[in-house]
């Protein structure tokens, strides 16, 4: 989703600016574009397409000057033009701003300017930011006190930066409910949507909490509250740095991610116990759990209820977190336990918000250090698995779905519905994970790959699960669909004779998450769907675990897994969905690590 970057220094800044809203592409965007101060006037270079494109169009580091905004967009309100692309600007042209987020009121506001005399070159709510900045420092000509009157009018999120010819030296920014924070460098200072924006120049970072503005000047920066009173605030430092988060000799950020899933496995694995005995605690003594995530973050929590039912005996609710307010029923002795990666998911903030306002107990699993679900909640988990740039999630989803595992152990042992000898055996299982997964990624890729090939050109498939296996299967359609542009149908097995049977023949294509045969309540209901399928002629291939009982070929085409322990089976599972998405993707020659219409991190209802 939009990135924003800011730059006040003492040389000339366009081309770090270029480089780092380079460096915000991953969140997903579909035009861009410069603000510089030059010799006083305010220069705008901006148009659709990807970074270097659009550099290359309309030569954005041919702008040469010591203080500028910059902005990817991702289209809200207004279509993907030149026009919509940020950043924008007031009349006289002096003051130029970038935004993410959603001016609810923008309609009336622009209304209003309109009739003042204002007139308006885009379509979007951006803009009347520029025109209310320009109306309040007209009557004032005091660019702070304009900037907070007119942060005073917003109704909605917000996270800007501004620049004006009044002030060549600084750059105002604010924020509420979208993320922005500071960057705080020796040679410049910085602002920036998340820690990407200046990862390369300074790890030393402030983060803005909401209804919060800025004032960023080379050498120094003042934070106040929307009432104009000084807020002060301790400078944190990143633990991340730029060259993790680069590609690191792979191909694509998706591939190193997933080859990352082993350590991410390990961190997860290494989370603080005392937390996670202190959220199974919680669960314990609450009345009633929820765990909510959206998309990918969404099928972890569904993982998780399905753990805490067949281990522990208690039954928690994931709810989709888009449609958490509908659904779920929050009351005193209410815990809510939120998956995200990014931390600025706004459909999970929202549901975390509700579950507050209604008297819950909240906790997050969460990846982004700073982020504003890591701050809101009553108890953070911070999994610690480094940053996750692909759009796609892979290692940030099974380091939450081993956390939860974790949690459900812990709660298991602490209702007796599992020994503590079975748990330390599970738990040792899921130290050798990280290994088994490696082995996986060293001697299967390449098999996966030319079998990803094969079939590239289907354009529908079915993927059925049974019990945990489901979820797997849901999040391995996502991940089809998402970076391979291809349908892919996430079922539960017994659900298929129920009407989806009826697409059967030679043209669908099914993949069967077969389980180990040890799951003995499991095996045999998937293999009864997965005959169902071969019946109709359908095509079958089977990712199973080697166990042949029929003399009959059941899959026509086949990835086998090592045999393992039950717990640990549908993991791997998973990672032959990401392969198989990802290869498949690799043929079809997608855009892997920013697919077309999708946001890293979703900030918008
Ligand atoms: C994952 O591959 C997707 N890009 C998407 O579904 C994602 O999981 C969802 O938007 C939630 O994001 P979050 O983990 O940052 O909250």
């Amino acid at each position: 989703m939009c990135g924003i970057s800011g730059i006040v220094g003492f040389e000339n800044i366009s081309k770090s600016l270029l480089n780092s809203i380079r460096n915000l592409e991953y969140r997903g965007y579909d035009s861009c574009g410069i603000a510089i101060l030059e010799k006083g006037y305010i220069k705008i270079k901006k148009n659709i397409g990807y970074v270097d494109e659009v550099n290359e169009k309309e030569g954005l580091t041919n702008l040469t000057g010591r203080t500028g905004i910059a902005h990817t967009r991702w289209a809200t309100h207004g279509g993907v033009t030149k026009k919509n692309a940020h950043p924008h600007i007031s009349c006289k042209g002096d003051f130029a701003v970038v935004h993410n987020g959603i001016i609810s009121n923008y309609h009336t506001l622009k209304e209003g300017l309109k009739k003042e005399g204002h007139k308006f070159l885009s379509e979007t709510d951006t803009e009347v930011i520029a025109h209310l900045l320009e109306k309040y420092y007209s009557s004032t000509g005091d660019v702070e006190d304009a900037f907070r009157r007119s942060l005073n009018m917003l109704d909605g999120t917000y996270a800007i930066a501004m620049i004006t010819i009044y002030e060549h030296e600084k750059i105002f920014c604010a924020k509420n409910e979208s993320p922005l924070i500071l960057g705080i460098g020796n040679d410049a200072n910085y602002v920036g949507s998340d820690f990407n924006a200046f990862i390369d120049y300074t790890k030393n970072t402030v983060v803005l909490d909401d209804k919060e503005y800025a004032v960023i000047s080379k050498e120094k920066y003042i934070i106040k509250d929307i009432r104009g009173e000084r807020v002060n605030k301790e400078i944190t430092m990143i633990g991340w740095d730029a060259e993790m988060a680069k590609k690191g000799g792979y191909p694509h950020y998706m591939l190193k991610e997933i080859y990352e899933q082993p350590q991410a496995i390990t961190n997860a694995m290494n989370v603080d116990r005392k937390i996670i005995k202190e959220v199974a605690s919680m669960i314990m003594d609450n009345k009633r759990t929820y765990l909510t995530g959206v998309g990918t973050t969404y099928y972890v929590s569904l993982l998780g209820e399905y753990y805490f039912s067949s281990l522990t005996g208690s039954h928690l609710t994931a709810v989709s977190s888009d449609e958490f307010r509908n659904l779920a029923e929050v009351a005193d002795k209410t815990l809510v336990i939120a998956i995200s990666q990014s931390g600025e998911t706004y459909d999970t903030l929202n549901a975390l918000k509700y579950a507050r306002k209604n008297g819950a107990k909240t906790v997050a699993i969460v990846n982004v250090i700073g982020s504003s679900i890591a701050r809101m909640v009553d108890i953070p988990i911070m999994q610690g698995s480094g940053p996750e740039i692909c759009v796609i999630s892979t290692k940030a989803a099974i380091s939450q779905m081993i956390i939860l595992l974790s949690i459900v152990l812990e709660l298991g042992a602490m209702k007796k519905k599992i020994t503590v000898k079975e748990k330390i055996r599970i738990e040792k299982e899921l130290r050798r994970l990280p290994t088994v997964i490696q082995d996986i990624l060293n001697e299967k890729s390449g098999f996966i790959h030319n079998i990803a090939h094969k079939y590239s050109r289907i354009k529908n498939w079915l993927y059925l699960g049974r019990g945990i296996y489901y979820p797997i299967a849901l999040e391995s359609a996502l991940k089809m669909k998402e970076v391979a542009y291809i349908h892919a149908e996430g079922m539960p097995g017994g659900f298929l004779k129920h009407g989806t049977i009826a697409l059967i023949d030679e043209n669908l294509y099914t993949v069967g998450f077969i389980p180990p045969k040890e799951e003995r309540d499991l095996y045999p209901l998937i293999i009864g769907g997965i005959e169902e399928v071969k019946a109709r002629n359908g095509f079958v291939m089977g990712f199973h675990f080697g166990d042949k009982e029929k003399d009959y070929k059941l899959f026509d085409e086949e990835i086998i897994l090592p045999k393992v322990d039950k717990v640990i089976a549908p993991f791997l599972q998973l990672i032959l969905g990401q392969l198989f998405a990802y290869f498949t993707a690799i043929s079809l020659k997608r855009n892997i690590d920013k697919p077309r219409s999708l946001a890293k991190s979703v900030t918008v209802a």
